[in-house]
């Protein structure tokens, strides 16, 4: 069967991603502050003025808009200011968020069909998430948001005037908008300002990075630079629903296009050259040795249907039809992932937890019961699921029966509470890798993605 390109999967990406991130859904916020780049000063942090126990209260975070000469500053839509926030909290422990919002890489699925969000994210709560005041993990850290707007997974420095793979266009007019990719620089601007206002100077306890979508993406590639900065004495890298599969040649393309080869963050790593053959897994795997004592973990669900979806991307992207046959399956789309996380497992200080089904992301409020608390479901995502999801996928909370594993909550906490009970041992690989369902392998798994892999 042919398809033209919106028809099958655009809708219901534009649909989650307008449900997700639609403008709706936006706060105003509490407390807002515009610098310049390099004069951090009149944005200073405000004392922390949460009121116990009141629901909803969060009136400590502050929205910060870095502003700059030319788009460095601005969303993919070149007009949008971009914004993060912070909260303050205990000096000696801090949660840099890196937020999703989707990914575009050419002007029809930026402005058509657009699969990126166009502006930062900006609520104070967001219901059961780890932004929520009454989340016991992150209850006292501070907290840097850093806010996504640039469709790059804050690995871009671009700004594309051409901005199609095939059309042209020679000057900016309104059927061909610039398309601003500057998430390097403001994922940059944010972490620059917090450092600027002392934080950082005196060693941190603790320091949790966690990425959610395409912010698990930029995740994979920044973890090294945030870690250097901060030098804490204990940390953990949370990637929350990205695994970074890709079909060939998606990665290099998607490198060339941002302008990344040439960012600080990209290592060089010998053997591998960008935007050629360098990929975001084997950068993580040389941060992860870099870095034995850090933790390192991925969030997952076995058959998450919008990293599905973004893979099919590449397919639309190259043409006007295809075929759906060509589109990617559940059972290998899982079969990958599988062979990607065996080859981490190898690194000792790496861990997972795979959750039956098709839901997308877990910390960010956005899914279902978010599974960060203990909660009944609800939200949208919970919809994207209950659409896509195995029967059992939905079943967040006892991980489809098992109720002696950890949710993704508990999980999370003691990550952070006590990381050395994480790994090593029979009770401590429980914890360090998290699946309910039969153990075996591939060719044994008779077309189910709900198994857990041997090699994990
Ligand atoms: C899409 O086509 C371009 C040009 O032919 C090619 O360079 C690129 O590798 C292709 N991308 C993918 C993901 O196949
Ligand atoms: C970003 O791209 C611009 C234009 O190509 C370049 O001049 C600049 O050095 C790049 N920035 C970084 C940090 O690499
Ligand atoms: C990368 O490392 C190799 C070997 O150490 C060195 O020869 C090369 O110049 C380096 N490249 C860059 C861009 O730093
Ligand atoms: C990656 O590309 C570089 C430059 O083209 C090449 O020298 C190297 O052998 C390639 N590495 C792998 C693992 O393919
Ligand atoms: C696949 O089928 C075989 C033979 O019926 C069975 O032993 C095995 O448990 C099945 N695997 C799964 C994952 O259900």
């Amino acid at each position: 069967m042919l398809l033209r390109t919106p028809q099958l999967l655009w809708p219901l990406l534009v649909w989650y991603l307008q449900t997700a991130f639609g403008a709706s859904s936006l706060r105003g916020p509490s407390a807002h502050c515009s610098y310049q780049l390099g004069s951090p000063k009149e944005c200073p942090i405000l004392p922390r003025t949460r009121s116990e126990g009141r629901e909803g209260d969060a009136g400590s975070w502050q929205t910060l808009a870095p502003t700059a000469e030319g788009d460095s500053m601005m969303c993919i839509d070149g007009k949008t200011p971009y914004k993060f926030q912070f909260r303050p909290g205990s000096e000696q422990k801090l949660l840099i968020y890196l937020m999703g919002g989707g990914a575009c890489w050419d002007r029809e699925h930026t402005q058509t069909f657009p699969t990126c969000t166009h502006e930062p994210d900006l609520r104070d709560e967001h219901y059961q998430s780890v932004f929520s005041t009454d989340n016991p993990t992150f209850q006292d850290f501070q907290i840097l948001k850093v806010g996504y707007c640039s469709g790059d997974g804050f690995i871009g420095n671009a700004t594309h005037l051409d901005y199609a793979f095939g059309s042209s266009c020679t000057e900016v007019s309104p059927k061909c908008p610039r398309a601003a990719q500057n998430g390097f620089l403001h994922l940059k601007a944010a972490v620059d300002w917090l450092q600027s206002t002392g934080l950082g100077k005196s060693r941190l306890d603790y320091l949790a990075l966690i990425g959610a979508s395409a912010g698990a993406i930029g995740l994979h590639i920044w973890a090294d630079d945030l870690l250097r900065r901060f030098n804490p004495l204990k940390a953990s890298v949370v990637f929350d629903s990205y695994a970074g599969i890709f079909r060939e040649g998606m990665q290099s393309q998607t490198f060339r296009s941002l302008n990344s080869c040439s960012l600080p963050i990209i290592p060089n790593i010998s053997g591998y050259a960008c935007p050629y053959n360098l990929t975001l897994q084997d950068v993580l795997k040389k941060t992860m040795t870099d870095h034995s004592s850090v933790k390192f973990v991925h969030i997952n669900s076995k058959v998450d249907a919008v990293q599905m979806l973004f893979y099919d991307v590449a397919l639309l992207l190259n043409s006007t039809s295809v075929e759906a046959s060509n589109f990617l399956s559940q059972q290998l789309y899982y079969r990958i992932l599988n062979q990607l996380f065996s080859s981490y497992a190898r690194h000792e200080n790496w861990g997972s937890y795979l959750v039956n089904g098709a839901l997308h992301t877990y910390t960010d409020g956005r899914t279902a019961g978010s599974a960060v608390q203990d909660s009944p479901p609800g939200g949208m995502n919970f919809q994207i699921g209950s659409l896509l999801a195995e029967p059992c996928g939905l079943e967040i909370q006892s991980n489809c029966g098992e109720a002696r594993l950890p949710s993704v909550g508990q999980w999370l906490d003691i990550l952070v509470s006590d990381i050395s009970g994480v790994s090593g041992g029979t009770d401590g690989d429980r914890q360090r890798f998290v699946c309910a369902g039969q153990q075996t392998r591939y060719t044994q798994a008779n077309g189910s993605v709900s198994y857990c892999d041997a090699g994990i």
